[in-house]
Parts: structure tokens; sequence; C-alpha cells
């Protein structure tokens, strides 16, 4: 496997298949490499922590890295190479005038419009939507691999694939399931911070939305399901920051939902555990009714 620290050595890689990632790499992340290296190109994972997407007073400096492990994780998942840029080669301008260019970008409307994620971190789409934008500029991938974990995130760079398809050869983004330990927890790096007598607690979004589902397939609406949701976690001490069902495409309410599209709902949720925040999010066929409805 290949060390790759310098954009240009990227060329012999160029219609690869790339796995963008921050490291502190788990199983979810090894699922995303093999399933890219099941669909027969050579894997590229890019590891770098990038400063543009936290805010000030988010965990941007205590994010964990762990290059040995990661790497090792890589070339057994099957990757051939690792790229691993540094700061001043991505933003050679320096951090700041990085995020002021990030916040001059034109996103996607599902990056600014269902107020999950874009309301709770304001600048964070600005700045993923920047560096995984430059990292297809530099290894200019056939596909690339996100995962569902990260919903929003998922269709914000769906759309903004589509909308520069020119740019990027019509590159497909590829969206994988979310590998969760075995009681449930979805895998996240910010797992790690979590102390041993909040992990119970932390199971109180993936119970949450088991009860979701749990109503969807009962008929209800989906205010049900949500203040349902919402119980589950209040009994797991966590704090809310949203506990939603929404329209999978555009992420935006129910209500808002063309029912003839008949997909099925998503359910998301971010909520936090004494100043650890995490999110899930699952499928919920069934809870497509209008609020009420
Ligand atoms: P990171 O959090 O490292 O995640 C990298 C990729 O792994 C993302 O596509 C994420 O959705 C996926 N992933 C994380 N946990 C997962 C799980 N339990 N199951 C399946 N997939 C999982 O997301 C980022 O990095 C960054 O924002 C990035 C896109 C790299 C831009 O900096």
């Amino acid at each position: 496997m290949q060390i790759v620290e310098h954009a240009p050595s990227l060329a012999p890689f160029h219609a690869c298949a790339l796995v963008p990632t921050m490291g502190a790499l788990h199983a979810g992340h090894a699922s995303l490499i093999k399933r890219a290296a099941s669909d027969g190109r050579p894997v590229v994972v890019s590891l770098f922590v990038n400063p543009t997407q936290f805010a000030a007073g988010e965990d941007f400096s205590k994010y964990p890295r762990t290059l040995e492990a990661d790497r090792a994780l890589c070339q057994a998942a099957g990757a051939e190479a690792i790229f691993i840029p540094s700061v001043t080669d991505m933003y050679p301008h320096g951090v700041d005038a990085a995020n002021a260019q990030a916040a001059a970008l034109k996103l996607p409307l599902v990056a600014t419009q269902p107020q999950l994620e874009d309301a709770w971190r304001p600048t964070h789409f600005a700045g993923v939507c920047q560096v995984v934008a430059k990292l297809f500029d530099m290894c200019q991938p056939a596909a690339a691999y996100f995962g569902e974990k990260d919903f929003q995130q998922l269709r914000v760079i769906q759309d903004m694939a589509r909308r520069e398809g020119a740019r990027w050869k019509n590159i497909v983004v590829h969206a994988c399931p979310t590998i969760r330990e075995s009681d449930g927890l979805a895998m996240s790096s910010r797992n790690r911070y979590l102390q041993a007598n909040q992990r119970e607690n932390a199971l109180g979004l993936s119970r949450a939305l088991a009860a979701a589902q749990e109503c969807a397939r009962a008929g209800m609406d989906s205010a049900a399901a949500e203040s349902e949701m919402r119980r589950v976690l209040a009994q797991h001490q966590l704090e809310v920051e949203y506990a939603v069902i929404r329209a999978p495409e555009t992420l935006l309410p129910i209500e808002k939902f063309q029912p003839e599209l008949k997909s099925v709902a998503r359910a998301l949720i971010a909520a936090r555990l004494d100043g650890v925040r995490l999110i899930d999010n699952a499928s919920c066929a069934g809870a497509i009714s209008d609020r009420g409805g």
C-alpha cells in the first residue's frame, strides 16, 4: 500500500475509488473501503482532519489522530493507497482564508434548508463541501463512498456531485449502510469520548430510532413517531438537539413531502450526553402520512 502525501503523486490513481475520512478509523470506515474494493477499482483512502468543517469550540484539536492503526486498517481492508495531505498543502493561504472561502460557497439546498446539522453546526457543510471538492479535484476518482451514518452529509455530497457533474466526470457517489456495535450503537470516531458509564445511555439513540420504526410500521404519523423518539431519548438522559422524521431526499418535514414519491421516510437524531455530541439515523418504512394526518 502506497502512502501519498502530495496531490501530484495521486496521478497514477486517477479514476480510482475514493473513500474520504478524517482518520481514527473503525469498522464503519473499513466497510466503506471493502465495499469500494469489491467494486473493482483501486481504492484510495484520504485521512485528513479538516479544520474548516469544525467551528470554534468544537473538537478539532482533540479529534483522535491514530495514523499507525489507520494505516494498518486501510491495508487490511484492501486499500491501494492512503492520501495524508498536510493542512498547508490543502489550504496554502491559511485556515482563516480557507474559512472565508468556504463561507462564500454556494451549497446545495439540502445543506441549508432542513435545519438539522445545518442549524446546529452552521458552518459545517461549507467546510465539508470545500474539502470534498478539493479531494475530488486532486484524486479525480471515478467513484466515491460515503456512509449513511452521516445521512445529511451523504445527501449534500450527492447533490454537490450531481450539480458539478462535468467538473468530476460524473463521479458516482455510493451510499454505504451504517455499521453498528452488537448492541446497536452506531460506530463513530467520537465514541472514544464516551466514558464507560455513558455507554448505556448512548444506546438511547438507536433505541429511539427502533421506536420510530415501530411507530411507522404501526401506521402512526410522523408527529407521533417524533414524540416517541423524544420520550426514549429523555429516558436515557440524552439532551436532544433534533429527533425528527423527514423526507429522505430533501430532508424536509413530511408535511412538505409529496406522497406520490412513495420513498421511505428517514428518522434523524442529534443528542448530547454530557457534552459528547452523537448523531444517528435510520430509514422508517410507513411513516409517510402528514403530521396529524
Ligand atoms: P469521518 O467521520 O471520518 O467519516 C468518513 C466516512 O465514514 C463518512 O462517509 C462517514 O459517513 C462514514 N462512516 C462513519 N461512521 C460510519 C459507520 N458507523 N458506518 C458506516 N459508515 C460510517 O465524514 C467525515 O469523516 C468527513 O466529514 C469527510 C467526509 C471525510 C470530510 O472531511
